[in-house]
């Protein structure tokens, strides 16, 4: 089963969606097993967002995701992965699909509600960036049986 991070940005926080944007996440199935609010500094925005650190949009970028805390999450499922970015949505809210969390909640390209990594090789490498090995919980076999089909689990 993979595991993915999931950051709850600064505008979910500011907009008081929290829950409803968990909620999304746990209706479609996915399990929490590790989640905690943190505050970001420059040190891990430049390492989590290094790919776009010469783009024109960087420092306002950097300053939006430090406006208030964030919530780190770590959702799993079969092909956790590629269902978190296809329920999250196109990057800029204004073309993303409705029915996505991002064309559901949202109007910017920034300020887009949730991140999502979008490989399995992100997705390893960011959930070391933002939690330890033992804040990420064993789930046992939790609703296993009703998520999926004994073929699928
Ligand atoms: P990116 O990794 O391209 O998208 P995604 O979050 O969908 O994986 O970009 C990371 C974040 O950078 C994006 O969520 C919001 C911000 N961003 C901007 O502020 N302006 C832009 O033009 C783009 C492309 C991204």
């Amino acid at each position: 089963m993979e595991k993915t991070l999931v950051l709850l940005k600064p505008s979910t926080i500011q907009r008081a969606l929290i829950g409803e944007i968990i909620s999304r996440f746990e209706k479609k199935g996915l399990r929490i097993s590790g989640m905690k609010m943190m505050q970001l500094d420059d040190a891990i925005l430049e390492q989590h967002y290094s790919h776009l650190l010469n783009k024109p949009f960087f420092p306002s970028l950097k300053a939006s995701m430090k406006k208030t805390p964030v919530i780190a999450m770590c959702l799993e499922g079969v092909d956790a992965i590629a269902v978190v970015r296809y329920i999250t949505g196109y990057t800029n809210g204004r073309k993303a699909d409705a029915g996505t969390i991002r064309g559901d909640y949202c109007m910017s390209n920034q300020q887009n509600i949730v991140h999502a990594s979008d490989s399995p090789e992100a997705a390893e490498a960011e959930l070391k960036r933002f939690f330890k090995q033992e804040e990420i919980y064993d789930l046992g076999d939790l609703n296993m049986d009703r998520l999926y089909s004994v073929d699928e689990a």
